[in-house]
């Protein structure tokens, strides 16, 4: 993972532009961070464990430079410490790299085979060794990044100053994404354009096996082979994405408010005109099968479109981890539509599953929130969820919007199919035209949430539970308290927790769960009973009136099934936001964890 920068200028300082494309990057790694640039013509590095406003403190308030590269880290090789961070530099050459070198042991036995010698645990320091050695025999830096493409194996997008060449960047991209952004007298490098908006919205996006010679006026681009591409400039158009966190402590609190908005928003452009709009949806009709594949939360938003799939349309529908996915035997079929859904459109486990699927010749399409990303040049057809951008690492608004797409898609077909009557698929989307009102109390309701919060903030595992649709949600759930708050907490199918999981309740555990299935919610109420039974404390959301007085309850509104998961997820969502807020953790960057997971 990790963002990388770089700025060639000819008038202005490249310092502020290294570190603010830094700070916008920090969603793909922040454990450690480092800066290389040009003081009186040679090359400076600073590098530090920690966040990129540590690095920033660093910088001496005078230093002024015209050319200069820049790293934020997730760690795969080697410890998160100032010896692993970015810039590595091998004698000659100094780079940042994005992406994984995965022959790099290889690599390096070859290189100290002729006495090269290295401080870091890295795959990196072997990449700029690499180019190093192959400077040092041609001494022709083109030659050198041809050999370098030849001879590493893996991911990489790599910023690179030469010692003998200090009126130029080199950037060189396989797999990992990179960007030159155009500005007058000032040529950057990113691994994402929205990282230097400040400064330009115009780039060229480099594809795999290109390599780019940079001044300050312009960028040559190459091919493998040497010759020069003429790559179309863009011209990033949506709105600017620089955030500030406005009256809220957290980017995730503001995003999970932004929920009111952001539904409707992603939803209008199929519901506004009735069915018509509706039916702007893909056909899914000539379909046999629907997979869908995704991570993390991506994936629960499959989940819950599983549910609706296979119990409303009767259409066939499976779920998979991309991580799985790319590895297994998937009968791949034309009959088969594959969704791909991603916030990032960045995931590497996800895009590769994209590339499998397109190599057989099957039919793609993607659910995504960030436009222009890589994902969206794969997939044959995208909907966008419009979100917005999403800050915090754990994901809440793009995880409704998803659900909100799923939903719509869902209904598309089922109306299709003829499984759903005209009154019925209007009602529906009258219940989606109304969720800011089905939503805002279930916003408002802190106080529950934070009475949760400080019952459950000390202890160390949490179950989740629910039947059907609930137990998709109660992933979803879990998932969220975990990775903000650091407590062990799982989900499980309300009916397995007698199959062995319910030895693990004591006193006092906390279980949360949701039943909001006619059919299914005196079952999941047992369940509880046996928990309650065992000593553990009970958290309910519902849309059925009960009251027992040894189970908290946060009621919902009673709605169809297309929208109950959007009000489900509310009160989990900010369960785990004031629990984590409770324990003092770093809420919008938890440990060990990146907004976009560019490495499998
Ligand atoms: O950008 P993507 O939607 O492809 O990301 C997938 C997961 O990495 C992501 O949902 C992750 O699980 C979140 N941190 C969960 O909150």
């Amino acid at each position: 993972m990790c963002g990388i920068v770089g700025a060639i200028s000819k008038d202005r300082n490249i310092l502020p532009i290294l570190i603010t494309g830094l700070k916008n990057l920090e969603y793909r790694g922040y454990d450690s961070a480092g800066i290389a640039y040009l003081r009186n013509n040679k090359v400076t590095i600073k590098k530090i464990t920690g966040k990129v406003s540590k690095l920033e403190s660093k910088l001496n308030k005078n230093d002024n430079s015209h050319l200069g590269i820049a790293h934020t880290r997730w760690a795969t090789h080697g410890k998160a410490n100032a010896i692993n961070a970015h810039p590595h530099r091998y004698k000659h050459i100094t780079i940042v790299h994005n992406g994984i070198i995965e022959n790099f042991k290889e690599l390096k036995d070859m290189l100290e085979k002729e006495n090269y010698i290295f401080k870091s645990s890295t795959d990196s320091e072997v990449a700029a060794a690499l180019l190093n050695y192959y400077y040092e025999k041609y001494n022709d830096i083109e030659k050198t990044i041809k050999e370098f493409m030849n001879k590493a194996i893996g991911s990489y997008a790599i910023g690179m100053i030469v010692d003998n060449d200090k009126d130029n960047l080199y950037a060189i991209k396989k797999e990992s994404p990179l960007i030159i952004g155009i500005s007058n007298n000032t040529i950057m490098l990113s691994s994402d354009i929205r990282a230097i908006l400040k400064y330009t919205n115009k780039y060229y996006i480099l594809d795999d096996y290109e390599y780019a010679k940079i001044n300050y006026n312009n960028a040559i681009i190459k091919n493998k082979t040497g010759k020069q591409i003429n790559k179309e400039l863009k011209e990033y158009k949506n709105e600017d994405t620089t955030n500030s966190k406005g009256k809220y402590k957290h980017f995730m609190l503001k995003e999970i408010m932004e929920q009111k908005e952001t539904i409707l928003k992603t939803a209008l452009p199929f519901i506004e005109d009735g069915i018509n709009s509706l039916l702007i949806m893909p056909d899914l009709t000539k379909y046999k099968e629907i997979a869908i594949v995704g991570c993390g939360t991506a994936y629960h938003a499959g989940l819950v479109a599983k549910y609706l799939f296979t119990e409303l349309t009767n259409t066939r529908c499976n779920v998979y981890l991309a991580s799985e996915y790319r590895y297994q035997n998937n009968f791949l079929s034309k009959d088969t539509l594959t969704i791909f859904i991603s916030q990032s459109g960045e995931t590497a486990d996800t895009i590769a599953a994209i590339k499998l699927v397109k190599s057989k010749g099957c039919p793609t399409l993607g659910i995504i929130n960030v436009e222009e990303s890589s994902m969206t040049f794969l997939v044959d057809k995208c909907l966008y969820t419009k979100a917005g951008s999403e800050i915090a690492v754990a994901s809440t608004k793009a995880y409704t919007a998803q659900v909100t797409i799923l939903s719509l898609l869902v209904l598309s077909h089922a109306y299709r199919n003829k499984n759903i009557s005209k009154e019925k698929v209007l009602e529906i989307i009258d219940e989606f035209k109304n969720i800011k009102t089905l939503i805002t109390p279930l916003l408002n309701n802190k106080e529950i949430y934070l009475a949760i919060a400080k019952d459950i903030y000390k202890e160390e595992d949490i179950f989740y539970i629910g039947r059907g649709l609930d137990y998709a949600l109660s992933m979803e759930g879990a998932l969220k308290l975990k990775e903000i708050s650091y407590i062990h907490s799982e989900s499980y199918a309300a009916g397995e927790l007698k199959h062995g999981t319910i030895s693990l309740i004591r006193k006092n555990t906390p279980v949360l769960c949701s039943a909001t299935n006619e059919r299914l919610n005196a079952k999941t109420i047992s369940n509880l009973k046996e928990v309650l039974a065992r000593g553990a404390k009970v958290y309910l959301i519902t849309d059925e009136k009960i009251k027992d007085d040894n189970i908290t309850i946060i009621n919902i509104k009673k709605t169809s099934d297309f929208i109950k998961s959007l009000l489900v997820i509310i009160p989990y969502q900010l369960i785990a936001y004031y629990t984590a807020a409770l324990r003092g953790t770093d809420i919008d960057k938890p440990k060990n964890l990146a907004k976009s997971v560019t490495v499998e």
